[in-house]
């Protein structure tokens, strides 16, 4: 019966904060955003020509680096829908190891990518921190490890999967190629 009534007033605090998070969140991505085109938007300015999508190029891309690709923007969507929704329902455990398989692969066939000369070899840094971190995130979650799983995440969400992101569009790399090169 207690338990009841705490879980009611957890999950009524929960849904009082989640508009406030969602703003947080969404202020966070639009101040990021603002202060890169600050910073670099100059310098990219100079010698950015953004055009259509070169399909072609996407197209004649080894496969490896086309599944890195697809599942790395799939794992962007999910994670951001997993961090925006309550945490702990049934939705989050089966989204989360949707995400979790999903980043692991993404880490994984990185192995397997040739760097094609992009001298963006530190970014296997970010492999082993993610094929270590998912699996130990994840059993922290079950062993109860909240606070653990949450910072462990966050780690990979924010650290090795956006800055990937944001890394994946430098100049030179295939990216940028499809878009500004
Ligand atoms: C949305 C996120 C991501 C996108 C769009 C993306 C895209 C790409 C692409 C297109 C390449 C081919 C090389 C090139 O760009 O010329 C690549 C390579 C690579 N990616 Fe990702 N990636 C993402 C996230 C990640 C994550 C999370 C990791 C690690 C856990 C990772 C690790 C690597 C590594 C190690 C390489 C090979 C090194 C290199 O290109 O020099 N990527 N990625």
């Amino acid at each position: 019966m207690t338990d009841s009534v705490e879980m009611r007033d957890a999950s009524s605090a929960e849904a009082v904060h989640r508009p406030a998070k969602i703003v947080r969140w969404v202020l966070i991505g639009l101040m990021t955003s603002i202060s890169g085109a600050l910073v670099f938007g100059y310098q990219i300015g100079s010698f950015a020509h953004p055009h259509a999508i070169r399909v072609g190029l996407f197209a004649a891309t080894p496969l490896v680096i086309q599944v890195h690709t697809g599942f790395a923007f799939t794992a962007v969507l999910l994670g951001a829908v997993q961090l925006t929704l309550p945490k702990g329902t049934r939705f989050h455990r089966a989204n989360g190891r949707l995400w979790a398989l999903i980043m692991l692969t993404v880490a994984g066939l990185s192995l397997f990518i040739r760097p094609l000369g992009s001298q963006q070899q530190f970014l296997y840094i970010f492999t082993i921190i993610t094929l270590l971190g998912v699996p130990v995130g994840v059993i922290a979650a079950a062993l109860g490890r909240v606070k653990l799983h949450r910072n462990i995440m966050l780690f990979v969400f924010w650290v090795c999967l956006v800055a990937g992101a944001v890394f994946a569009f430098m100049p030179g790399r295939l990216l940028w190629r499809l878009v500004f090169g």
